[in-house]
């Protein structure tokens, strides 16, 4: 029998960065969520302003239930960042990227890179990579065109939820399917 991806063990993944305003090295760990980080997960949304902010409790159920293909980065022991995504149920080789935020003082140091190659390392059997981004959200964007970039694969983009639909306050949700992804090199 082969293993789930819900059974796959992620590596460690630890490295050093440095944060201008406070000396350093510090040290960044990639692991995956336990139920005790949901609280850190919201506040990172909060504070990140460019997400929708969903409850405390859906962060701590999704650290319970899709802890195996999502990813904290913590910072000194601290989260500073995550990423939360699944394996469609329905499409089981796409892994779909759901929420992905890094707090302000760490934010271009490749953690949301770093956490994107994690999560898809998490996730052996799928071939591509699914979000959903606003048209505004220019770091977002560059984050998984630069993903794809690297790993050879198109990037094809529709609107999946459009303005009107999403209730005629939120900007319409592009869909980014990414793949084939090839391995990492
Ligand atoms: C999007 C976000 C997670 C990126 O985090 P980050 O750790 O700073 O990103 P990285 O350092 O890993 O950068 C990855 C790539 O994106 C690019 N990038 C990151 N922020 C960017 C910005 N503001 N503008 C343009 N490009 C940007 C980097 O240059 C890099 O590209 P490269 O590989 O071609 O060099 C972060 O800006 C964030 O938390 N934003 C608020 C939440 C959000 O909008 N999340 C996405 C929607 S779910």
């Amino acid at each position: 029998m082969q293993p789930s991806d819900a059974d796959h063990t992620k590596p460690s993944d630890t490295t050093t960065l440095n944060r201008p305003d406070t000396p350093g090295p510090h040290h960044a760990e990639l692991r995956e969520p336990a139920v005790a980080d949901g609280p850190a997960m919201w506040r990172i949304a909060r504070d990140s302003r460019d997400l929708d902010l969903n409850s405390h409790y859906a962060y701590m159920l999704w650290a319970r239930d899709f802890a195996a293909t999502s990813v904290i980065a913590a910072v000194d022991g601290n989260p500073a960042g995550f990423l939360t995504a699944y394996v469609r149920p329905d499409e089981p080789t796409t892994l779909m990227v759901w929420q992905v935020a890094v707090d302000a003082a760490y934010r271009g140091r490749r953690l949301a890179a770093r956490m994107l190659e994690h999560a898809v390392g998490a996730a052996p059997r799928c071939t591509h990579l699914e979000t959903t981004i606003t048209a505004d959200n220019a770091a977002s964007i560059a984050l998984f065109t630069s993903f794809a970039r690297a790993r050879g694969a198109r990037v094809d983009r529709t609107p999946l939820f459009t303005e009107e639909t999403l209730g005629g306050d939120h900007a319409t949700e592009h869909l980014f399917r990414i793949g084939p992804v090839a391995p990492a090199t």
